[in-house]
């Protein structure tokens, strides 16, 4: 008889160890260790199948079918739809609304097949009731509250859908495995099993996968590597706006992202998220700028926001929110160098607005000028967008897809851009596009001429 052999595995990254982990060695998280039975010898009877690699231009191929989701904001983030018999992950915080995204997307799907919502967090009388508040009438739903994989295949059998969603992974468990449900072990076999399932049959499986900080339960960091497509619902519950965002995409680009607002009848597109992002902006406030950064292929107006005091300790606080922290420092330092200003006394506090993240060096410009126009307590003017990365010798260089982010920043009514003088061969054919006052500037220098 095969010998069942314990092992911890860390539930958050299932790194796997003999003994138990204070700290896990791989992603250096606390308390993420759990006991888990592996049966062995179970894998060795599956008969390898003799397969021949073949010459890549014998092998035919056709464009992947797509079953469009109706909601603009997903298919983009999707690379245009639901792939046929593609495994796509659904990340985020508990009450984010996955549930709610998959349900309204069931509206809009047109299949031939049915789309077989399986839930194992709620009864189907409850998924009714919130299907009702958000008007989703599609006769092609099926809804089952299953948590056993076994009963799962079985529904797949007999209703052969064309999209399974299944809500959540954390909930769905194989009865011959002795682990809990939402361990590393129970949640890598299910989808390995949905995986099987949309390879089969053509099927589109959409996971959901519930992100946890404490570790109880497996995140969806474990399976990002067996899915096809992983997508992270993001966004502070306590606001509004919602950012879903392509994290691994093999159909697709994986920098695109959509926003929604959540309102009581569910979901809402938006799709202007520069006005979003900019509405309730301080005008005539020290240490505000707008900067205009590419999320994917579209621009978008973000504000920054700084707070420059003096410190009351010895060591000066920093703080960063959206934005690394590390670059933060690194552009205050560029300030202390390069501009002579003093600020290895001060805290500072730099916060992106709407819960968005920013990571591009053309954001650069923008976060210096917040941060220079709160320790001066001067505002920079509000009608101005700030677009440049700054290198450390205090230059603006050059950043790609200027026209696009000029163009935006029109669109939405702004009077100047500050742009890298790096660009300009880029810009002359710009010169008053919407009456946009193009401002080339070279390094900090210049560009403080300019703004203060
Ligand atoms: P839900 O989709 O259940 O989250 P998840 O599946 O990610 O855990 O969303 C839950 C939250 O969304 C809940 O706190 C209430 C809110 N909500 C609305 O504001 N409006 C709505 O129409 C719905 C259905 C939910
Ligand atoms: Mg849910």
């Amino acid at each position: 008889m095969a010998k069942n052999k314990s092992v911890f595995i860390c539930q958050e990254c299932g790194y796997e160890a003999m003994g138990w982990l204070g700290k896990c060695p791989a992603c250096n998280r606390w308390n993420t260790f759990v006991e888990e039975i592996m049966v062995q010898g179970s894998g060795k009877d599956r008969a390898e199948t003799l397969v021949k690699p073949v010459k890549i231009n014998e092998i035919t191929t056709q464009d992947e079918e797509r079953y469009t989701t109706g909601i603009r904001e997903m298919d983009r983030v999707l690379g245009g739809g639901i792939v046929k018999g593609s495994l796509v992950l659904i990340g985020g915080d508990p009450g984010i609304g996955k549930s709610t995204l998959l349900l309204q997307i069931c509206n809009m799907l047109r299949t031939e097949s049915p789309i077989l919502y399986i839930s194992g967090e709620e009864s189907a009388r409850q998924i009714k009731m919130r299907a009702d508040r958000l008007a989703v009438e599609n006769p092609k739903l099926m809804l089952a509250s299953v948590t056993s994989f076994n009963t799962v295949q079985k529904l797949v059998e007999e209703v052969r859908p064309a999209i399974l969603i299944i809500d959540s992974i954390q909930t769905i468990y194989n009865e011959d495995l002795s682990s809990a449900p939402g361990s590393v072990s129970q949640v890598r076999d299910v989808t390995a099993g949905l995986m099987r399932i949309a390879k089969a049959g053509a099927t589109s499986v959409l996971i959901v996968g519930h992100v946890t900080k404490e570790g109880a339960i497996a995140g969806p960091k474990v399976l990002e590597h067996m899915v096809d497509t992983v997508l992270y619902f993001e966004g502070d519950r306590h606001l509004s706006y919602r950012i879903l965002r392509a994290v691994k995409n093999r159909f697709g680009s994986t920098n695109e992202i959509g926003i929604f607002e959540m309102r009581d009848m569910g979901l809402v597109e938006v799709g202007n998220p520069s006005e979003v992002m900019l509405s309730g902006r301080p005008q005539g406030v020290p240490g505000s700028v707008v900067v205009a950064s590419m999320e994917g292929t579209r621009p978008m107006l973000i504000e920054v926001q700084a707070l420059v005091c003096p410190t009351s300790f010895g060591m000066p606080r920093r703080l960063a929110t959206g934005v690394d922290y590390n670059r933060v420092t690194m552009l205050m330092a560029i300030l202390e160098k390069r501009i002579g200003m003093q600020l290895y006394n001060q805290d500072a506090y730099v916060n992106v607005i709407g819960g968005i993240k920013i990571d591009e060096p053309a954001c650069d410009l923008g976060l210096i000028g917040a941060i220079a126009s709160s320790f001066k307590n001067v505002p920079i003017d509000p009608g101005t967008v700030l677009i440049g990365e700054t290198g450390l010798t205090g230059e603006i260089r050059a950043v790609s897809h200027i026209d696009k982010r000029i163009t935006e920043a029109a669109r939405i009514g702004f009077k100047r851009c500050l742009v890298p003088s790096g660009n300009i061969r880029a810009v002359e054919q710009m010169k008053g596009l919407g009456g946009i006052d193009i401002k080339a500037v070279g390094n900090l220098e210049e560009a403080f001429e300019v703004l203060f």
